[in-house]
């Protein structure tokens, strides 16, 4: 049975398809159209999805839309009506906004597909993100938990998954939140204060969040009672989104926390006013963190089950994951790779697989590389046509060379494989560089980032060697597999690890297993062999305001506009003329190398 899934109009939208109950691939609209966070018809993903697996749109069994688009207006609607008259005037903006085309997704689907009306499916936003993080967890039985800011109605469900002996699979909704109360908006709440962009920037306020004190957490938690059945309900005269899309907070929000940051002004940790900003962000992310760890515990007790699956936006803090694994009573939390909107495409396809048309239960591979493959033969042309010198290496050669040159302090554009479905870069479209020294930190979001400076990057490491360097709780290595937590760098090693140790002594880490990337793996070895520590600097090969490059010829053009000095692109590797390049920090790393020879950390 062939299902294609697709999630679209909002944000990130992306299409899947699944093959008789197995993944085949799955990719976002930006990496192709080149516009990050594309919210457009995936158009050229689907064409994608169905090139990749050689399908005609009739070969399709069922097209499944991540949302009940109808019950989105409803909501939009109802919302406009209670608000009346203070939201009259932003109502035609709110439709305009959050529905654009898709009440009428059904006839858009129909008349780009060309496929009867009769396949086309929708899920509820929320089975979605419960369905791409449990179809695709290794569990037989699992919690699951799902945030975000909003779908339909919903913002938090609670449920349980599982793989019954007889192949069947099915998944449960017990609970929900629903709008206006949402963990997801609280936070956006607080990225809009902040000037940053909501729905874009809310991983900048958990990293801005450790440079603070949660001083504020008192007046945070006066925006939010819980309730006694263990919910939680958000006081609406301190927020807006609900009655104008304009706005996120009151007036009564600026009286408790203070004027909002400009997004002009920068954010200057020196003075007070940088200070509070930095605090605000520590105490939504702590008042965040004690909520989902409070959840998470009361369904641990209701279920008795050992995993936990999370799924939704909210599951991209890696912070709060880390404290749910430690604090809630489960042996093990599974973040998919893509636990956000564009996830929902795979999500909706699978639950469509399983749940509507009760097909059996099919083992999904554990990895995140759906999307197109990169191409070594056209990076070499474009380099050649560029005048730059291009070298077609073998293994393990590549590898010892391009270990030689990280270990020399140079950044590497490293692209392997079958692209990241999902926001994280895993090994295959990655920024690869030493993670010793601030300095490279520093180069990196100067020159290639161009990004804030309090802004952390993360290490990758092999499974067997991450509890060397990091202090993990029982099951971080599996949450550390998608880079799904943020685990505290063991102190003795913070000073080798500088580049990757963010403030507050933690880091996001990537624990690679050898068959999810064998090639970075095999890099991680021969640096490790070179330096002592096989750890490396691992942040998404794109500059800020594009999307993470998908083609070669992406690749290739990022690495001429930046600081970036090698780019490898399978077996081609094309290195930056020595003018153009920074000196090499050799004698730092030769000091690396003799204090972890003496083991002196
Ligand atoms: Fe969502």
């Amino acid at each position: 049975m062939n299902i294609l899934g697709i999630s679209a109009h909002y944000h990130d939208s992306a299409a899947a398809l699944v093959v008789d109950g197995v993944p085949v691939c799955a990719v976002q609209e930006e990496r192709l159209s080149r516009h990050k966070n594309d919210a457009r018809f995936p158009a050229s993903a689907i064409e994608w999805c169905l090139d990749h697996a050689s399908l005609e749109p009739e070969a399709l069994d069922a097209v499944v839309f991540y949302e009940r688009s109808m019950l989105k207006f409803e909501r939009i609607l109802t919302c406009a009506l209670r608000s009346f008259p203070r939201s009259w005037r932003s109502f035609p903006q709110a439709i305009k906004n959050s529905l654009g085309e898709k009440v009428w997704v059904r006839g858009i689907i129909a008349s780009h597909l060309g496929v009867p009306r009769s396949k086309i499916f929708f899920t509820s936003h929320h089975a979605a993100h419960a369905a791409a993080a449990f179809f695709t967890a290794p569990s037989r039985q699992a919690a699951i938990l799902t945030a975000d800011g909003v779908g339909e109605w919903a913002t938090l469900t609670v449920g349980h998954g599982e793989r019954r002996a007889n192949r069947r699979a099915d998944i449960t909704l017990l609970r929900e939140i629903r709008y206006p109360h949402s963990l997801g908006m609280l936070y956006s709440t607080f990225t809009a204060y902040l000037g940053f962009a909501v729905n874009e920037d809310e991983y900048k306020v958990m990293g801005l969040a450790a440079y603070g004190r949660p001083t504020m957490v008192e007046q945070v938690r006066k925006l939010m009672r819980r309730t006694p059945d263990g919910a939680f309900a958000l006081v609406p005269e301190y927020f807006e989104y609900h009655t104008t899309a304009a706005r996120s907070y009151s007036a009564k929000f600026v009286e408790l926390f203070g004027p909002p940051r400009s997004s002009f002004d920068p954010i200057d940790l020196e003075t007070s006013e940088g200070r509070r900003f930095a605090d605000c962000a520590a105490s939504v992310q702590r008042v965040l963190e004690d909520t989902l760890v409070d959840m998470a515990g009361a369904l641990q007790r209701e279920t008795g089950l050992r995993d936990l699956c999370l799924g939704g936006g909210v599951a991209l803090n890696g912070v709060a994951n880390a404290r749910i694994l430690a604090e809630a009573g489960f042996e093990r939390v599974f973040v998919p790779p893509a636990p956000g909107d564009a996830g929902c495409a795979l999500g909706a396809a699978l639950y469509a697989d399983r749940v509507y048309f009760g097909n059996a239960d099919r083992e999904v591979p554990d990895h995140p590389f759906w999307g197109p493959r990169v191409d070594a033969g056209e990076l070499a042309r474009a380099a050649r046509e560029d005048s730059q010198p291009v070298e077609d290496l073998a293994e393990p050669e590549l590898l010892e060379h391009v270990a030689g040159e990280l270990a020399s302090g140079r950044i590497v554009g490293w692209m392997d494989g079958a692209s990241e479905f999902g926001p994280r870069a895993l090994g295959h479209r990655s920024i690869l560089a030493a993670p010793h020294s601030v300095e490279i930190r520093d180069r990196l979001n100067r020159d290639i980032k161009f990004r804030e400076e309090f802004r952390p990057f993360a290490p990758v490491t092999t499974v067997e060697a991450a509890e060397r360097y990091f202090d993990l709780p029982p099951g971080g290595l599996r949450l550390a597999r998608f880079m799904s937590g943020v685990f505290p760098v063991r102190p003795e090693w913070r000073s080798m690890l500088a580049a990757v140790t963010h403030v507050d002594g933690s880091a996001r880490l990537q624990a690679l297993d050898r068959d999810m990337a064998p090639r970075l793996y095999s890099l991680l070895e021969a640096y490790g062999r070179r330096t002592g520590i096989p750890v490396l600097l691992n942040t998404s090969f794109n500059i800020a305001g594009e999307p993470i490059v998908n083609r070669a010829l992406e690749g290739y053009s990022t690495f001429r506009r930046c600081g970036i000095d090698m780019l490898v692109a399978g077996t081609a590797v094309v290195t930056k003329r020595a003018s153009a390049r920074p000196a090499p920090l050799e004698e730092e790393i030769a000091c690396v190398q003799s204090a972890a020879a003496s083991g002196a950390v």
